[in-house]
């Protein structure tokens, strides 16, 4: 069903994200009729475009980001028309607010209003003052932040209190796309509704997990913000700390918003500190040099940035997590994930331990959970079989027990900001990151990146299309641990 009509209004609206990801979110509900004809949806940045020259550019951006069999030309041409073009500088009070009002103001104050900030966090602050100084937030007001909020507690700290100021904590929706994904929230679905997974989700059974989110692209363009921000930033402190709090929470009381925030906020809270003093032990992080992605030649993170740039930016992180309760005492969580790595490939994978005895000539494979979250989302429990080749004794092979889910259920998968727009709209907050959240998550980080700003763990480089440094794998290896392309 559609969901109550909505204006949608996004600062950025002619960036990247807008572009590739938010414009084709919206257009995918629309054409599943989740969106309301009268719904519109404005644009503002800077650029002083007409409202044809915006929608000539968004249905570029449709055609370059949805498959052809996607877009039908009339659900294109309808989508077309919801969108609005505002020239606005959100960030300066003399700005054309008068322009952005008077839009507004054509449909009653009644109707909800998502304000999607997509532009630099450094200017969350000035558009929600100007935005409350302008009079434009109403009861039915709603502000999206997208991710990364500051670039440690301290920065974090001042957005949320400016934020803060002027949006009351119930309409402040932060967003972490990982949340949005499908076998992210599946992992709430298989370990709460399966008893046979979630009697063995301690450490009596599990021996370790990691988490993996690997990408083979580079910086690509955008080398300005991701120079100063660098994987952990960038990566470990939202989206992997997620991922793990998902992984480890205890049962929540209900699927209500606040009970799972509050159980993943212990688990953030559990979270054994790293000492500054302790990073080369727990932490390793990388820069990709020249190599070859995909059997195509490419440079180096230096190369990528430009010309005569020098930079200390980790393009990689692999570390140790420990959760201290009961549940996980002695559970290593290996966090990694990095840029120009061998394969494209998010997952967690579940290690449990092997069996105490085996009755077989050959050692039965401890089992392994994989939870595939992209490409090709999944679950695969991996288990000891006899090997079926007559030979003269009983012997073991390891099987997959596999779900594809794309096959099992012949659906296309959502893009993980289409279900995540609309729930802002919905006023679903379920899976949008609560302040406390942040702020957890980077009092853990922040003494990672100061260990790392005395040098106390090397920069070490690994050339592009590889798994990473050696410091990675030494990080499990200290343990007789294994990366899971190693097992
Ligand atoms: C973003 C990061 O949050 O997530 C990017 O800023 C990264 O650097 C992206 O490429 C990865 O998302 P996904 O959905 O492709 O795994």
């Amino acid at each position: 069903p559609p969901v109550d009509t909505f204006d949608y209004i996004v600062f950025g609206g002619t960036g990247d994200l807008t572009m590739r990801k938010l414009l084709p979110a919206l257009y995918y509900r629309f054409r599943d009729g989740q969106v309301p004809a009268d719904a519109r949806i404005i644009a503002t940045a800077r650029s002083p475009l007409s409202r044809e020259e915006y929608q000539a550019r968004a249905q570029q951006a449709l055609q370059e980001h949805i498959p052809a069999a996607s877009l039908e030309a009339d659900t294109v041409s309808r989508f077309i028309n919801l969108l609005y073009y505002v020239s606005l500088n959100g960030a300066e009070a003399q700005s054309h607010w008068a322009d952005l009002r008077t839009l507004l103001d054509r449909e009653p104050a009644t109707r909800i209003r998502v304000y999607y900030l997509a532009t630099s966090p450094a200017l969350y602050g000035q558009i929600c003052e100007n935005l409350s100084k302008q009079g434009l937030v109403t009861k039915q007001s709603r502000v999206v932040l997208e991710k990364p909020i500051g670039t440690d507690l301290e920065s974090a700290n001042a957005i949320n209190d400016s934020v803060g100021r002027h949006f009351p904590e119930n309409h402040i929706f932060r967003i972490d796309h990982y949340l949005g994904k499908e076998t992210v929230q599946n992992l709430i679905a298989l370990r709460f509704a399966n008893p046979v997974f979630e009697r063995l989700w301690t450490s009596d059974a599990i021996d370790y997990v990691q988490i993996t989110a690997a990408e083979t692209v580079g910086v690509e363009g955008r080398g300005a913000y991701y120079d100063k921000s660098g994987c952990l930033r960038d990566m470990i402190q939202n989206h992997l700390l997620q991922v793990l709090c998902l992984v480890a929470m205890d049962p929540p009381v209900s699927l209500d918003a606040d009970s799972v925030r509050n159980e993943k906020l212990k688990v953030l809270h559990a979270l054994k500190p790293i000492k500054p003093s302790e990073v080369a032990i727990y932490t390793s992080r990388g820069q990709y040099m020249r190599g070859h992605v995909n059997g195509q030649t490419v440079g180096s993170y230096l190369e990528d940035l430009g010309e005569g740039v020098t930079s200390e930016t980790e393009t990689f992180v692999a570390l140790k997590a420990e959760i201290l309760s009961w549940r996980w005492g002695n559970v290593p969580f290996y966090l990694r994930s990095g840029k120009r790595m061998a394969e494209k490939c998010s997952e967690v994978v579940i290690q449990f331990k092997s069996a105490p005895w085996t009755i077989f000539s050959n050692r039965p494979a401890a089992n392994r959970l994989i939870i595939r979250i992209q490409p090709d989302e999944g679950v695969m429990l991996s288990v000891s079989t006899k090997d079926p080749t007559p030979t003269d004794s009983l012997t073991l092979r390891e099987a997959d027990i596999n779900i594809e889910f794309e096959k099992a259920f012949n659906i296309r998968y959502p893009d993980s900001y289409e279900r995540l727009l609309l729930d802002v709209v919905r006023g679903d907050p379920i899976l949008f990151i609560r302040r406390d959240e942040v702020e957890a998550a980077w009092k853990w980080i922040d003494p990672i990146l100061q260990g790392w700003s005395k040098n106390e763990a090397p920069l070490e480089p690994y050339p592009a299309g590889t798994w990473g440094p050696e410091g990675a794998r030494n990080l499990l290896a200290q343990s007789g641990h294994l990366w899971h392309e190693d097992m």
